[in-house]
């Protein structure tokens, strides 16, 4: 028997522990999980292995429409697959993100992308945590929970270093993230929260203070203070 609808919709940039964050909050919440940014990536791996012209909007359109995508929606198997093909690591490459913002910017595959991730809401019976760049303004601006995760430039490149493991120097890594976040932030703002979004800046915080913070914050919005 479904509970309560808890649709804990958490948005922010990229290197924010966006990802970390939500997944262990949806885990020691026992709900449901959805990435977002992974359903965009899945979108631009079949568009690159089709062969499909990325700056053709229309063509990517009608590849997020046909694109048989499977996303795991729980905390503890991280899967995407395409037409049974498992992307779940390759959609992490650099020729991806390098090349994912093209196809965020298509307004018609937004709509579709985010007709898919309402539906997987409904599909869970409203009870799950939702991350990415337009959850608590567009995909589900009514959730329970909207919660915006920022850091500072400086602190996300901090983690960006981290997570790439250094191969990279400093500045690329540095342009690369700052590009791709202006190029998002075109079509979606989430570097400022809407009205009723809480914002939670972790540029000080260690992962394990931010979930804290981030349950106190769902505790408050769903008990009141
Ligand atoms: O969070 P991420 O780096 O995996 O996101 C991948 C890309 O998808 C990034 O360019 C932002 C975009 N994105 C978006 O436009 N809207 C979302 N809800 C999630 C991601």
């Amino acid at each position: 028997r479904p509970g309560k609808p808890l649709v804990i919709a958490i948005d922010g940039p990229s290197g924010s522990g966006k990802s970390s964050v939500s997944k262990e909050v949806a885990r020691r919440l026992k709900l449901a999980y959805l990435d977002t940014g992974a359903m965009y990536r899945a979108l631009t791996w079949y568009c690159l292995n089709n062969g499909i012209d990325l700056t053709d909007g229309a063509a990517v359109e009608q590849a997020s429409k046909t694109m048989p995508l499977e996303i795991s929606t729980s905390t503890g198997t991280e899967y995407v697959a395409v037409n049974g093909t498992d992307i779940t690591e390759e959609i992490r490459d650099p020729r991806i993100s390098s090349s994912v913002s093209a196809v965020a910017t298509t307004l018609g595959a937004r709509t579709e992308l985010i007709r898919r991730q309402r539906r997987l809401i409904e599909q869970h019976h409203h009870r799950m945590v939702v991350e990415g760049r337009d959850i608590t303004t567009v995909v589900a601006p009514g959730a329970e929970v909207r919660m915006l995760l920022t850091a500072s430039e400086e602190a996300r490149l901090r983690r960006r270093g981290i997570q790439l493991g250094g191969t990279q120097s400093k500045a690329q890594l540095a342009a690369q993230v700052i590009q791709r976040d202006a190029k998002d932030s075109t079509v979606v703002n989430f570097t400022q929260a809407a009205d009723g979004v809480v914002t939670l800046d972790s540029s000080d915080l260690d992962f394990e203070e931010t979930v804290d913070i981030a349950l106190n914050i769902v505790g408050k919005v769903i008990y009141g203070d």
